[in-house]
């Protein structure tokens, strides 16, 4: 599939979550077998070097992360919504184009020195990402790059996670 079929498969709704948000809603590719397969494979294609560990966000990040990690033949770490996780956890707070939230990690999920990538289905502002790029660090790995099905450069999250010193690159670009 073309990277043109695969936009194709993005639905977007506009004022959704606010009045004034276009959202690019990844359900319709994951719906296409074909798309997503063709997502995923092409995404791992970008990855040169193999992580220990592919970390997603919750929750749309959790799709991503899981299928990069088993074709990558990486473990899989999950960033969770505050209050999920039932171990010891770090937490840090991060705005997003619609609001705020708190990630969490498990405080003994990477070991020191491990290599981890980020995934998720979009980058906006980049806020979340950065979020669990700090949790990673913060429990002494490293954050090797992150990748995305979307990228909305206008919101600049993908500079700052570069200017942050994570190799980031996206599938998808809208507008
Ligand atoms: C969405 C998306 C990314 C994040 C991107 O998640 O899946 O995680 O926003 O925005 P940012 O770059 O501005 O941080 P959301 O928080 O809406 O949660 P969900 O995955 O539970 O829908
Ligand atoms: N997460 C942050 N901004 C988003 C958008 N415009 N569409 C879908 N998910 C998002």
């Amino acid at each position: 599939m073309t990277l043109d079929q695969i936009t194709a498969l993005v639905r977007t709704i506009p004022d959704h979550p606010k009045p004034g948000i276009l959202f690019r809603d990844v359900t319709t590719l994951l719906l296409h077998a074909e798309g997503f397969a063709a997502a995923i494979d092409q995404l791992a294609a970008s990855v040169d070097d193999r992580p220990d560990l592919v970390a997603g966000m919750e929750a749309r990040g959790f799709v991503v992360a899981t299928a990069l990690a088993l074709k990558l033949g990486a473990g899989l770490l999950l960033i969770r919504k505050d209050g999920k996780l039932p171990g010891a956890t770090i937490a840090e707070d991060y705005a997003l184009e619609y609001g705020t939230d708190r990630l969490t990690m498990h405080v003994d999920a990477c070991a020191p020195g491990a290599r981890v990538l980020l995934a998720d289905d979009l980058i906006a502002t980049g806020g979340t990402a950065l979020a669990a790029a700090r949790l990673v660090r913060r429990a002494g790995a490293v954050v090797t790059g992150a990748r995305f099905l979307i990228d909305l450069p206008d919101l600049g999250g993908a500079a700052r996670l570069e200017a942050d010193g994570v190799a980031t690159s996206s599938l998808l670009r809208f507008p």
